[in-house]
């Protein structure tokens, strides 16, 4: 189990996943999520690693009535700029700097809660889901996702980073994409008390424009200019070798799965 130290994350780093993670895949994912969700009218919500809020903006802005909102993450660095792009809508929003298995909030106080791409992350992963389920209302539900498949773009950034850089590198490319079972994901969710109301999928086609500035903005960038330039040419090379079944018209258009869960606590 990687330790908790691992998801400490800088300003800069929160500001780099801010300015194009968010637009490449996890906007969309939000978009994506909440169509899909019935959301409670003057609900409580909460949204649990919500990073720098690409879900919780998009709950807040589809939320019906006056509702509370909240956003709880590890990392402070990232609920600044959650925080500094919150818009004023009807519905009270709080950020809070927790661990995912000790959340300060009271027990059966939210009628859903949401986890964008944490799961993976989390240490301890039983406990993350019980301490959600304490905080959820009887009734209450847990709205889940999780990439399904590693990703085409991952999987060549990947290759090209364990020839071209090393396998650590490689690893850290792969990572987001290491919990991927969904019959794995099932087992916890129901061992943690839950029941499965829907498991779907979600498949957004992520586009690369511009290859090098997107690499280069990937927490590998360090470890790929500790090798300089001429390496960065040649995994660029690489990666878009890779990639070509998926170029059209100048552009990788490359699909991104992940899992779609809404648990019910009972
Ligand atoms: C890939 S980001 C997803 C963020 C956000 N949900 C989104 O969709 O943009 C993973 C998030 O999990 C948070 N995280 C990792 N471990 C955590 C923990 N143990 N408790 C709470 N948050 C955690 C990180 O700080 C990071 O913001």
């Amino acid at each position: 189990m990687p330790p908790i130290d691992a998801f400490r994350l800088s300003d800069a780093a929160a500001r780099k996943y801010q300015d194009h993670s968010v637009p490449a895949m996890f906007a969309p994912l939000a978009e994506a999520t909440v169509e899909r969700l019935e959301l409670p009218a003057d609900g409580h919500i909460l949204d649990v690693a919500c990073g720098t809020g690409a879900l919780t903006r998009v709950i807040l802005q589809h939320l019906p009535g006056k509702g509370r909102v909240v956003g709880a993450d590890l990392n402070q660095s990232m609920l600044d700029i959650a925080q500094s792009l919150t818009t004023q809508t009807n519905h009270r929003v709080d950020w809070v700097a927790s661990d995912v298995t000790a959340l300060p909030l009271d027990a059966h106080s939210f009628d859903l809660a949401c986890i964008q791409q944490g799961l993976q992350f989390f240490p301890d992963k039983p406990a993350a889901l019980a301490e959600i389920y304490r905080v959820l209302k009887p009734g209450g539900r847990l709205c889940l996702t999780c990439w399904r498949a590693i990703s085409p773009f991952n999987d060549a950034l990947a290759e090209a980073l364990a020839i071209h850089v090393g396998d650590d590198a490689a690893q850290k490319a792969r990572a987001p994409f290491s919990f991927r079972d969904g019959d794995i994901i099932t087992n916890l969710l129901r061992q943690a008390g839950y029941s499965i109301a829907l498991h779907d999928g979600i498949i957004l086609q992520r586009r690369f424009e511009d290859l090098r500035a997107q690499v280069l903005a990937l927490p590998v960038e360090q470890d790929m200019r500790e090798k300089g330039e001429a390496v960065i040419d040649l995994i660029l090379d690489d990666i878009s070798t890779r990639l070509a079944p998926y170029a059209q018209d100048g552009v990788f258009i490359v699909p991104q799965e992940a899992h779609f869960f809404v648990a019910t606590r009972p």
